[in-house]
């Protein structure tokens, strides 16, 4: 078969996909215009042609500014069924989504508006496609951790009602300047209730943030974290411990991490035996969603038959699925493979 087909059809997992980076042009137009809200842009084509990034904060200043659209219990649960029909299209059949309830409170959007749209449309998606998924909500690095702990505090009493989603807490946002250890008491706080815990490390920041996700955050995988290579001991302690690093190829090109995509050091990380994971992060402001990144990684790094299956298995292992059900995947992905 050939290769293009083969990755398009490889059943994946999306681990780091923040779901206000799925807002397209076009629905932030629509949003605005349902809701009175005037943009900066005269159209969808200057949206897009204001795309073009040098840094993470660049982007961050566009992507923070477009999230103002976002009002209502609906406009939410329309940018949540518009990603999960873009990442079915690309057989993905798990998505673990980052949500950045500050982004939205500070304008005056309650918590529970923010859940309730993100989590009906994922519940539907479950219920009519047998679509699988999890919330993951981020703090804002570039707050206090008192805003940090104020938003966990806002969210704690909605833990029952989105059990079956909400499993985890994340940190994003501006990382340089914004260590993890600003944030080890509200991460441990979280933890006590059973949260999971994830923090982007390692995407601008040095080497010490990584490690500090990993000590002060606990964290159990690092988004991003490609910058981990340049600390051999560093290296050592995410293969032995395995840790998975959910890394966004075609962000990390956009937000000028590296320079061209034939740079990357997927494919280094990945012989080094670590758990590498491809993702889309922000696939509306970056340029693709799941097949794009696998493809285009594919392609620049060379990458074997085999890798791409190591990837995309260890999109299921690095989840927080249950282990009966990422048996399940693995099974069915091995089906393909045999088949293809
Ligand atoms: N928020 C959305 N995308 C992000 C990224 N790539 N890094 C940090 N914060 C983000
Ligand atoms: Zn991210």
């Amino acid at each position: 078969m050939e290769m293009h087909n083969f990755i398009c059809g490889l059943p994946k997992a999306e681990l780091h996909l923040h779901i206000e980076g799925s807002l397209e042009p076009e629905m932030m137009f629509a949003l605005a215009q349902r809701n009175g809200v005037t943009l900066p842009y005269a159209s969808v084509e200057a949206v897009r042609a204001a795309y073009n990034f040098s840094d993470l904060q660049s982007f961050l200043d566009l992507y923070y500014a477009g999230a103002a659209v976002l009002q209502t219990e609906q406009d939410f649960y329309d940018l949540t069924a518009a990603y999960v029909q873009r990442a079915r299209a690309d057989n993905v059949c798990h998505a673990e989504l980052f949500f950045d309830p500050q982004t939205h409170t500070e304008r005056g959007v309650p918590m529970a508006t923010v859940f309730a749209g993100i989590a009906r449309a994922l519940r539907d998606a479950r219920e009519q496609h047998g679509f699988s998924s999890r919330m993951i909500l981020c703090f804002l690095r570039h707050l206090s951790e008192e805003e940090a702990l104020a938003t966990l505090e806002a969210a704690l009493p909605l833990r029952e009602a989105y059990a079956d989603l909400w499993i985890g807490v994340g940190l994003d946002s501006g990382e340089v300047g914004n260590p993890p250890e600003k944030f080890s008491r509200v991460f441990a706080k979280a933890r006590e209730f059973g949260l999971h815990a994830v923090a982007h490390a390692g995407e601008e920041g040095p080497p010490p943030y990584v490690w500090g996700a990993l000590d002060a955050l606990k964290a159990e995988r690092i988004d991003h974290g490609v910058r981990s290579e340049e600390d051999p001991e560093l290296m050592r302690r995410l293969a032995s411990d395995n840790v998975p690093l959910t890394v966004c190829p075609l962000s990390n090109l956009k937000l000028r991490v590296v320079k061209d995509l034939r740079e990357h050091n997927l494919a280094r990380l990945l012989r080094a035996g670590l758990c590498v994971t491809i993702n889309s992060d922000d696939p509306a402001y970056f340029g693709g969603y799941m097949n794009n990144n696998f493809l285009a990684t594919a392609e620049a790094l060379q990458l074997s038959r085999e890798e791409l299956v190591q990837i995309a298995g260890n999109g299921f292992v690095a989840s927080f699925a249950s282990d009966q059900q990422k048996q399940a995947w693995l099974s069915e992905l091995h089906e393909y493979v045999s088949a293809h």
